[in-house]
């Protein structure tokens, strides 16, 4: 395994990055869920996102509604059946709520779809035009880890709000935006021994490089262990890390995620800000449950990161995390799991020129997570 956890070189390990896949950014993230208008409510309220498009029966959608929210360039469609017959179903049974769509904006989603294919990819979604008064999209899917999919969506040809078969939603109930602005990166969990199987599969299908790596003696605890890499696309929108559990005296949380997900899945979306201890105090006021480090994480913080530009007391009553890499620092923090199911849950982030995912703060987190495993007896 190769660990470089000091810089950001790009390790090359043969996974030159090859951009025939070329990537806008994220379109939208697509969460199945038990129960949608329940759920958008939920990420209004707590979450600051406003209520953009729908699609149901009234809209001449026969089998499922879904809500799409939006907040700055951010956009989560909330889906759930509306028969006993849609396939929703059996993820859900499966998986509890959870991330089934990782949607990819991309100039030309059958290009994109041919790519991936050739390259092994296994279709979801053979290209496919949708069309309205606003124009057309074209949409194409292949599966990725678990029962999580991709789907490549090209919408240089619409003029519409989000997709066909969509329309406006109004609402009379219009919370405030709590500074989300972008998805920074999206993790995912996969089971024992897999992780470089899909390290490859973003490498030789999609082309990504492989940003850096974390191996267990980097990432534990006591008790719980797990190891980490980063795949990255061309320009470096995005950005998926992919774990798999390691051995440890105790049930590491992504064991712990594995079991209750029952495989691999999006554990978590780390969504960006410009000013985290706003972002974070309006999203505490409204409800959202973070993880919290003891105090004791404060008492030397500066010796560790150096000079930064917040107050370390707001940090500290927030439970804010600091890490520092060689271009800069960044400060972040993570929810408690949003759904039933001890699995997916959120990261804020707020970077100050770092471009790493926080290897300084993992220990103190892994502790607070095995201090919730412990009350969920799951270690
Ligand atoms: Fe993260």
């Amino acid at each position: 395994m190769i660990t470089d956890t000091t810089s950001l070189k790009l390790e090359k390990e043969n996974l030159e990055a090859e951009d025939f896949l070329p990537l806008l950014g994220t379109d939208y993230v697509e969460f199945y869920v038990g129960n949608a208008k329940q759920a958008a409510h939920y990420y209004k309220t707590a979450f600051g996102f406003q209520s953009y498009a729908y699609a149901g029966l009234e809209t001449g959608m026969k089998d499922r509604t879904s809500y799409v929210l939006t907040q700055d360039k951010i956009k989560l469609v909330l889906t759930s059946p509306l028969t006993a017959d849609s396939p929703i179903n059996e993820h859900l049974r499966k998986h509890g709520d959870g991330v089934k769509v990782v949607a990819l904006w991309v100039d030309d989603a059958t290009k994109s779809w041919e790519e991936t294919t050739n390259r092994g990819a296994v279709s979801y979604m053979e290209p496919k035009r949708e069309e309205d008064a606003n124009g057309y999209v074209v949409r194409s899917g292949i599966h990725t880890y678990g029962d999580t999919v991709h789907i490549f969506v090209e919408r240089s040809g619409y003029n519409g709000l989000f997709l066909p078969g969509f329309k406006e939603w109004k609402s009379d109930y219009n919370p405030e935006p709590v500074g989300l602005k972008f998805i920074d990166h999206m993790v995912g969990n996969v089971g024992w021994g897999e992780m470089n199987k899909w390290v490859e599969f973003y490498a030789k299908v999609m082309g990504f490089a492989q940003l850096i790596s974390f191996d267990d003696k980097d990432i534990s605890t006591d008790y719980t262990a797990l190891m980490s890499k980063v795949m990255s696309n061309g320009n470096g929108r995005i950005k998926f890390p992919i774990n798999e559990p390691a051995a440890g005296k105790k049930k590491s949380q992504i064991e712990e995620y594995i079991d209750f997900y029952e495989g691999a899945g999006v554990q978590h979306l780390a969504v960006a800000t410009d000013d985290i201890v706003k972002t974070v105090t309006a999203m505490k006021d409204r409800g959202v449950e973070f993880l919290y480090v003891p105090n004791t994480y404060y008492d030397d913080l500066l010796d560790r990161v150096g000079e930064i530009d917040e107050d370390i007391e707001p940090l500290k009553e927030r439970g804010i995390l600091v890490d520092r890499d060689e271009e800069g620092y960044l400060l972040q923090l993570f929810t408690k799991p949003q759904m039933d199911r001890p699995t997916v849950f959120f990261e804020i982030i707020q970077r100050k020129g770092a471009k790493s995912f926080g290897k300084g703060n993992f220990k103190a987190l892994f502790e607070s997570i095995e201090r919730e495993q412990e009350l969920r007896g799951t270690l």
